[in-house]
């Protein structure tokens, strides 16, 4: 591959800011240096980045493409859903594989692997959702971490499903603390959550709504404060996936005061939805049915998160994307509506993976709520530390992989379904005015997206065999 010169762009990282020219050779960041001050310079290509923002690619943690899940499967595959998260800035994600009860780990990691292998457009590395802790899986956390996957997602919530008991998480935990890897938690008290749906139908409450009413956020603060004192028990590494309420960030905090090695991550939901999107007339409330669940807005949890960010009390911003259609999916149906009539059948989750990077600048910088160094941090740095990528990922720097956005700060953009490339048929954000714009995304030096057209294809991106939790965040 030949070289790239991006010219008199503002080249943003976490921790600069500075006009710069940055030269790529091949796959690589080569050299960062005053605009024109290298002399002889024989680019085969040049982009002139005047007036731009030149920043890392998006580093989004927390997808779910094709996962089975409330007898359908999430609507985006690997191919159609890293091409989305290519037109949205995201350069490398890491997803979830899932082993499900009675199954050994390897076997759902080996078909996850079958699923993604050749098919995504971007860089992208595994998670393991362990549904099953027993003697042999604490054994294969091991063997995966060799693999590459040095974090693994245990669930307080979903009995029957995905729930672990808290004996089966704190083996989990004294196992990651014994090997290096991380502890990912959902973390919601599912029976007694299981308790308020089983109510509230029994009671008619059967719209989208109810959702949201049946998982309280003490139901997500106590599961958090609980996980937080196994973790510190055992020793392990602890990241709080989809954080949502106040009360359980606060958990987070006090936690990181004592000196805890605990994270939080959030979600663009959280930050931008709330009732007023779950109590849309008719049935459109289920548009926006994700756990956690989006919370009271006059509950002041949104205004919250931004703050947490801001001070670090939350590290992350990933997407959560596990989108399912509401009308019109070729082959999957009207998934959404497998809840028509009791909310407790609705599929848990929502579209994000292509959105992510333009609407929290949106609400970052163009809304004030933090400053760019930061709503870089937050998107693309902090995860790739979190998550062993880093400084492969995550940042631009001399030696770091060429995965790079060209971002417009002043363009301005109305999103909607219409906009995105996105295997879904509804966006949470239909027509909501957003400031600040992709217009060049690098993956590995090659570009993806330049004005308006993909260049990518499926098969350019790479499995990435992740290192661990770097402690830096
Ligand atoms: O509602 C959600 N979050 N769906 C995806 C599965 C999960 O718990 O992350
Ligand atoms: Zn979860
Ligand atoms: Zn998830």
């Amino acid at each position: 591959m030949a070289a790239t010169l991006i010219k008199n762009g503002t080249v943003v990282t976490a921790t600069e800011m500075m006009t710069a020219d940055v030269l790529i050779d091949g796959e690589k960041v080569v050299a960062i240096f005053a605009p024109g001050s290298l002399s002889g310079l024989n680019a085969d290509t040049e982009i002139d980045a005047s007036g731009k923002l030149v920043m890392p690619g998006g580093v989004d943690v927390h997808t779910h493409m094709e996962l089975p899940f409330g007898g359908t499967s999430a609507s985006d595959s690997f191919e159609s859903g890293t091409r989305a998260a290519a037109w949205g800035g995201t350069t490398t994600l890491v997803d979830f594989a899932v082993q499900t009860i009675g199954e050994p780990m390897m076997s759902g990691y080996e078909t996850w692997m079958e699923k993604a292998e050749g098919n995504c457009a971007i860089d992208y590395g595994f998670h393991m959702i362990v549904s099953d802790v027993n003697e042999q899986s604490l054994k294969e956390m091991d063997v995966l971490m060799g693999e590459g996957v040095t974090s693994f997602k245990l669930f307080m919530a979903y009995p029957g499903v995905l729930y672990s008991t808290d004996g089966q998480i704190f083996m989990a935990m004294q196992k990651a603390a014994e090997n290096g890897s991380t502890i990912m938690m959902h973390a919601e008290n599912g029976i007694v959550i299981d308790v308020l749906r089983e109510q509230a139908i029994a009671k008619g409450q059967t719209d989208p709504i109810y959702h949201s009413t049946t998982r309280p956020p003490v139901t997500e603060s106590e599961a958090t404060h609980r996980a937080i004192s196994y973790a510190e028990l055992a020793g392990a590494p602890l990241y709080v996936v989809h954080m949502s309420a106040k009360e359980a960030v606060a958990e987070v905090a006090l936690a990181r005061d004592r000196g805890a090695n605990v994270f939080g991550e959030t979600c663009p939901q959280y930050l931008f939805l709330g009732w007023n999107n779950l109590s849309e007339p008719g049935f459109e409330g289920a548009k926006y049915v994700c756990s956690t669940p989006v919370r009271n807005w006059e509950e002041g949890h949104q205004a919250e998160l931004w703050k947490a960010l801001a001070t670090n009390d939350l590290q992350v911003v990933s997407t959560d994307h596990c989108p399912f259609c509401m009308n019109d999916h070729p082959t999957l149906g009207t998934q959404k509506r497998l809840g028509e009539g009791d909310f407790t059948a609705i599929p848990n989750g929502l579209p994000g993976v292509e959105e992510r990077m333009e609407l929290i600048y949106h609400g970052a910088v163009a809304e004030s709520n933090l400053n760019l160094n930061r709503y870089v941090e937050v998107t693309a740095t902090a995860p790739a530390k979190m998550f062993g990528l880093y400084p492969q990922k995550g940042t631009i720097a001399i030696g770091s992989d060429a995965d790079i956005v060209i971002f417009d700060p002043d363009a301005t953009k109305t999103m909607g379904v219409g906009v995105y490339h996105m295997d879904v048929d509804y966006s949470c954000y239909e027509g909501k005015e957003t400031t600040g714009k992709i217009e060049t995304v690098l993956s590995r030096g090659k570009v993806l997206i330049n004005n308006g057209q993909y260049h990518g294809a499926k098969g350019d991106g790479r499995y990435l065999k992740r290192g661990t939790n770097q402690n830096l965040i």
